[in-house]
């Protein structure tokens, strides 16, 4: 159950609550509707999280969000808060909480049948519902039945957030955005909302809308896992994958979208891949494919270490970038922590290091580069690309600090 936290002006209009509106999607989002004129009220489980962003800081690295959070937070338009009541001053109630598999890899209805409840009580009726969490496709409906099962007469519309974490305050209000509705007046309502951001909206219905935004992000984590399996190909030839995509891209526009290969984790990709798969009663072979090739990689790696030195006990292994990509103190699935831990399984002693992330296992940069006698690039922050390495062997799969696994 939600608990109080500070309802500054608790008799005031709000024009929308955002559900979740302290985390990476919530958030930017709140920001920039606050920007465009609304008064947006952040509804969110973690107080600690409220107190930070109500003195003006942000409790993650989001490009441009601190300079938007000190312009909105003097107007007034940006409240914070954990009491569920918050919603009875608005019409529109987004939500955007973390939407995880569960230990099957299935989605968890759980945290929505847990926010209904909370909110149920408080609804006015007729109030738009908008998820925008990454959902199994059903859930748009599900919700709405849960809510009429609390007596809660609402419209629903899933409208699906599709932003690159860390860019979300400039994609807001680049990219197209899709609503999915089953009622017209439902639909008119969440387009009339998000044309305070964009002005392209992409009518579908919800379970077509579900299924676009999952193909979405499984389309990118298929194509990962087909970059990734060429450099395993190329690696096992004793061929350096850095030349070969060169060769396979350089002029050559029909081979452009191959990506180079890396670390495809995070919280999205991976358990989004799944619950499409389980949406297909778990027989998806492409994206169960994608996720044995990226899930695989610092299996991989360490392969190919003890493929080198043999026994890795007690070698000095240090791994550049702990976050799960570039210019991001997310730690979140990030293969760079099951990779420290297969090493660790292997006897290595390992010293991860990352300029961004908060973690008190973690040693400075200078550590790691003095104490390794082999480096591994995690997470290819800018830091890392000019980096001294002196005569080390290095392991680097993105290709950010000459590529390839130079033993
Ligand atoms: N992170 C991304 O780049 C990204 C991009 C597109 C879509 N998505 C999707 O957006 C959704 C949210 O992801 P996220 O990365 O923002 O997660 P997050 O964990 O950063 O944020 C979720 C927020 O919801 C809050 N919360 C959880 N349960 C709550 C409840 N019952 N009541 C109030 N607050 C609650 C948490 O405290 C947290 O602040 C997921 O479905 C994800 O797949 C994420």
């Amino acid at each position: 159950m939600l608990r109080p936290v500070t309802t500054p002006h608790p008799d005031s209009e709000l024009d929308i609550v955002v559900l979740g509106g302290g985390g990476h999607v919530g958030l930017p989002l709140s920001l920039v509707l606050a920007d465009s004129g609304a008064r947006v009220g952040i509804l969110d489980l973690d107080e600690a999280k409220l107190e930070r962003l109500a003195a003006g800081e942000m409790p993650f690295m989001e490009n441009g969000a601190d300079e938007l959070l000190a312009r909105v937070l003097p107007t007034g338009r940006l409240e914070f808060g954990a009491d569920p009541a918050m919603v009875a001053r608005a019409d529109v109630v987004i939500v955007v909480i973390g939407t995880p598999v569960d230990e099957f890899l299935g989605p968890s209805m759980t945290v929505f049948e847990r926010s209904a409840d909370d909110i149920a009580p408080f609804l006015r009726p007729d109030t738009l519902i908008v998820l925008r969490s990454t959902v199994y496709p059903g859930t748009t409906a599900y919700v709405k039945d849960r809510f009429r099962e609390r007596g809660c007469v609402v419209q629903v519309a899933f409208c699906p957030e599709r932003i690159a974490e860390g860019h979300a305050i400039e994609e807001l209000r680049s990219l197209p955005q899709i609503v999915g509705a089953d009622e017209e007046a439902a639909g008119d309502r969440a387009a009339a909302l998000f044309r305070r951001l964009t002005a392209t909206i992409v009518r579908t219905t919800t379970r077509e809308a579900e299924l676009a935004k999952l193909f979405t992000n499984t389309w990118r984590y298929m194509k990962f896992a087909v970059a990734n399996q060429f450099l395993m190909i190329a690696e096992q030839a004793g061929v350096d994958y850095t030349n070969v995509l060169r060769a396979v891209r350089e002029d050559y526009p029909r081979a452009a979208d191959l990506p180079g290969p890396g670390f495809a984790a995070g919280p999205c990709l991976f358990k989004d891949t799944m619950q499409l798969s389980a949406f297909t009663s778990d027989h998806f072979p492409m994206g169960q494919a994608a996720m044995q090739v990226n899930e695989g990689m610092p299996a991989f790696i360490v392969q190919r270490l003890r493929g080198h030195y043999g026994d890795l006990t007690g070698r000095r292994i240090g791994i550049l970038g702990m976050a799960f990509k570039a210019e991001s103190d997310d730690p979140r699935a990030s293969l760079s922590y099951k990779l420290r831990k297969l090493l660790i399984w292997a006897g290595a002693e390992v010293l991860a290091t990352d300029p961004y992330v908060r973690d008190d296992r973690l040693v400075p940069l200078d550590d790691a580069l003095a104490r390794s006698e082999i480096l591994i690039l995690g997470a290819p922050h800018n830091v890392y690309r000019s980096l001294e390495v002196a005569g080390r062997d290095v392991v680097d799969i993105w290709g950010a600090m000459g590529g390839g696994i130079r033993l």
